[in-house]
């Protein structure tokens, strides 16, 4: 697994973008809960991480695509493509991603 933040560098409620080797990813705290999304939106790769977030729903800050952070699924368009999702752990006041392969 990967370090990519320090528990206090998201606040709950909202996104960050992170980077976890050459892969930018979207960071997001949901009431202490941490999601990792791919940072790219599934429609012309708008960066999630900076989007606004309401519950566990992103609103992609290019062209308003809504995506939910918990599956990545796509909750509103134009985007009708999901975005990958990857596994997160939390140790200490570490936040760790698993990237694939
Ligand atoms: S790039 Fe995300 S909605 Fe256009």
């Amino acid at each position: 697994m990967t370090k990519v933040a320090s528990v206090g560098d998201v606040p709950s409620g909202a996104g960050k973008v992170v980077q976890a080797g050459n892969t930018a990813l979207a960071l997001f705290n949901i009431g202490g809960k941490f999601y990792a999304l791919d940072n790219r939106c599934a429609r012309v790769g708008g960066p999630l991480g900076q989007g606004k977030v309401e519950g566990t729903r992103v609103t992609c800050p290019w062209h308003g695509s809504i995506f939910d952070v918990t599956t990545g699924a796509v909750v509103g368009p134009p985007a009708r493509r999901p975005v990958a999702t990857f596994r997160v752990k939390v140790e200490g006041n570490e936040v760790f991603v698993e990237l694939p392969g």
